[in-house]
This record gives structure tokens, sequence and C-alpha cells, in this order.
């Protein structure tokens, strides 16, 4: 079976909805571990109530270099074969993105090539777009630009605040990652890219 870790640094709304599928059969692969940049994340609790191990990878200590290395350690000595970002806010480094080239993937808040970096919700909104979104992509050596791998659209309706956007942005997320994960695991590319490769 499948077998993937999952990075996040916040609240883990992501991390749920893919423990969810896969405790569900939807995703049919297996979480091996959860890991964080940071000891507080919420997300590591929750992780850790629903009986997923959980790792703090030990960048505020030691740094980048060393937390990738023990990433690394872990996902070969576990045969851990996909490397899943959730809201994990450090960028990796070009020499670990090479290590495991096409091998990661992450999930950003808004329609790229629009709205990379942070706060892909806050900018679509402050910029006034009409239309955002959901992507989810390979992770190359650049922020937020690797190969997309699916995308959903999420319409700013003019009754919408900033709070309801954030709903409707996760809600799109949940629904769309377990899938495309699921695809990716079994095919190596989604279905919906298959026509342009
Ligand atoms: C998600 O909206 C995710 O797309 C975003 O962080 C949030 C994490 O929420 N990621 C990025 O902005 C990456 N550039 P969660 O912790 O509730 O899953």
């Amino acid at each position: 079976m499948t077998s993937f870790c999952i990075l996040l640094s916040g609240r883990g709304s992501n991390m749920e909805a893919l423990a969810d599928a896969v405790r569900d059969g939807r995703l049919d692969a297996r979480i091996d571990f959860v890991a964080s940049d940071t000891a507080d994340a919420t997300g590591l609790e929750r992780a850790r109530e629903r009986g997923i191990e959980t790792v703090v990878l030990p960048y505020s200590s030691e740094g980048k270099k060393a937390s990738e290395q023990r990433l690394s350690r872990l996902c070969s000595a576990r045969g851990v074969e996909w490397i899943v970002l959730a809201g994990f806010m450090r960028i990796l480094s070009s020499e670990f993105v090479m290590a495991h080239a096409g091998r990661i993937v992450n999930i950003h808040p808004s329609l790229l090539p629009s709205f990379p970096g942070r706060d892909g919700i806050g900018d679509a909104w402050r910029w006034g777009v009409a239309v955002t979104g959901v992507t989810i992509h390979l992770v190359d050596a650049g922020i937020d630009s690797g190969p997309i791998l699916a995308q959903r659209a999420v319409e700013i309706l003019p009754e919408d605040s900033l709070e309801t956007l954030e709903e409707k942005i996760h809600a799109a997320e949940h629904a769309l990652y377990w899938k495309t994960l699921s695809e990716l695991f079994r095919t190596g590319v989604p279905a919906e890219r298959r026509w342009r490769r």
C-alpha cells in the first residue's frame, strides 16, 4: 500500500480531511507520520488524537539542513513514497526537492500562478478578483511553482466576507486533495492532467 507522510505548520484541517479519506477507504494509502516545523502546531495534536505518529522537525534549534536530513532519513527508513505538504510554511531547499523529485505534493489556496506565497486567500481578497480557488501541484525548487496536478475555482460573491471566502476555499481543498492524491498514487498523473502530458 502506498505510504505517505504529511508536513504541516498550523491547524491541520487538510491533514484531517486526508486522514478521514484514509480511514473511510476513499484514499487507499497509509499515513506513516505527520511532521511539523513547530512543536505547538494544532495539527500535531489532532494527528495524535487520531493515533497517527507525529514528529517535530528541529527547525528552530538545528535549522533547515538538519531538519531536512532528519526527514529524508525517516522517509527512507520507513519506505515513505510521497511527501504531502498541508499548510507547511517552510521553503524546502533545492537539494531536498531534487532528492525527492516528483514525490512532493503541495496544496495552495489560490489559482496559481496567481497569488503565491503565505496568504493566497487574503491576497486574492484584497486584489478584488471575482474568482480564486485551490491548486494542487508537485513541488519544485521555486515557491508555489511546480507542475499543476489539479485546480478548482471558487467564486467570490458580493455577499462574501474574507471569513466566508476562507471557509469556501478550505471546503474546496478538503474535497480536492484526497481525490487528487488518490489518482496520483494509482496512476502517477491525475486524470484531468493526462491530456496535457
Ligand atoms: C491551507 O489553506 C493551505 O492551502 C495553505 O495553508 C492552509 C493550511 O490550513 N498553504 C499555503 O498557503 C502554502 N503556500 P490547514 O492547516 O487547516 O490545513
